[in-house]
């Protein structure tokens, strides 16, 4: 039986932190057991953004994949590699520059989006311009069926789709399928303070962080702002750490909420017990990330073995898509 393939990146930008787990790799790992896995780091990404430091890239490389596998992502499994090893992705990459319209990438949401937004970088580039362009042959290069992303991913999927149509139209050749999102109702776990968890907000915990520093993290939370007093009755729709208990204890929330409602249990004590839960998650994954970082030379060989499988795989697309192009002997 062959499986559906699936495939998803992620930027080596800095830690993993439980906002991502719960917004992305939570699911990869459970899609393992059911389709074909592909899931790199995408390096060449972040340099569309990052292009002009480049100082911690490799350490971030190194110790993305070691959040990989401690969250339980499997090579056995996965084929997990580093975009920047498979050279296929910027050969495929430059095939799309021909021919997508300069109008496509303009009228990306993201696009002028992100250049307001990021104002200390200069993101006036051809590079950052073309980013869907990379993202299209990052995910035909496979054939991928599947690519799970977030809501503010599926533009640029949609991209990738009207991509393929057009490479397939053009050279009167159906090389590339056209790939759906794979939306899975993901957990929303908000930031310390309360806003979206972000490395940029300064709210995350993340899988480096040591078991002390997570538990004053948690010990530190935005509650409901209006309770003084444990008598005071709590509103936990508005409390960041109830958003937690939601994730960490599901089978204690009912009893929480009413509880927080009814003015019988404090912020505290109530802060206390999810600490507790959270370093039994966390915890674990963290020791293992901190042990699989003793050994980066082993770390390594994993992405050379899964970035070797990849080139195999998008060796084959790319002589097809050679081929189709009539480019080359
Ligand atoms: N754009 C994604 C991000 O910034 C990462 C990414 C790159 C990706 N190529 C991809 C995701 C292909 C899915 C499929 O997080
Ligand atoms: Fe939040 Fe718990 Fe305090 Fe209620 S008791 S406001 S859920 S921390």
């Amino acid at each position: 039986m062959t499986r559906k393939i699936v495939l998803s990146g992620a930027r080596p930008t800095g830690d993993v932190h439980l906002g991502n787990y719960f917004g992305a790799l939570h699911n990869w790992v459970k899609l393992q057991d059911q389709y074909d896995c592909h899931f790199f780091i995408a390096d060449w990404h972040a340099l569309t953004t990052g292009y002009a430091d480049t100082h911690a890239l490799h350490e971030h490389t190194i110790s993305l994949i070691a959040d990989f596998l401690a969250v339980g992502l499997d090579p056995e499994k996965s084929v997990l590699f580093l975009q920047s090893e498979v050279p296929q992705h910027a050969e495929l990459f430059l095939l799309f520059a021909m021919n997508t319209p300069l109008s496509w990438l303009e009228r990306c949401p993201t696009y002028k989006d992100q250049i307001n937004q990021l104002k200390e970088k200069d993101l006036t580039t051809y590079g950052f311009l073309g980013y869907p362009c990379l993202q299209a042959a990052d995910i035909l290069a496979y054939k991928a069926d599947f690519v799970p992303v977030g809501e503010d991913q599926i533009p640029h999927l949609e991209l990738t789709r009207e991509i393929a149509r057009r490479f397939n139209h053009l050279y009167q050749s159906p090389v590339f399928p056209e790939p759906q999102p794979l939306l899975t109702a993901a957990k929303v776990l908000p930031g310390t303070d309360g806003r979206k968890m972000s490395k940029s907000y300064g709210n995350t915990i993340s899988f480096a962080d040591d078991p002390e520093t997570v538990r004053q993290k948690v010990m530190n939370m935005v509650t409901d702002p209006a309770r003084i007093r444990k008598t005071d009755p709590g509103h936990p729709d508005i409390c960041s750490v109830f958003a937690f208990h939601k994730i960490f204890s599901p089978d204690e929330v009912d009893s929480i909420r009413s509880q927080c409602e009814g003015g019988q249990i404090g912020c505290v004590a109530c802060k206390k017990q999810c600490a507790a839960k959270v370093a039994e998650f966390h915890t674990p994954i963290h020791e293992k990330r901190t042990g699989l970082l003793q050994d980066p030379d082993h770390l390594v060989q994993i992405i050379k073995d899964g970035s070797a499988k990849a080139r195999e795989l998008a060796a084959r697309t790319m002589a097809e898509a050679r081929a189709a192009v009539r480019i080359g002997l």
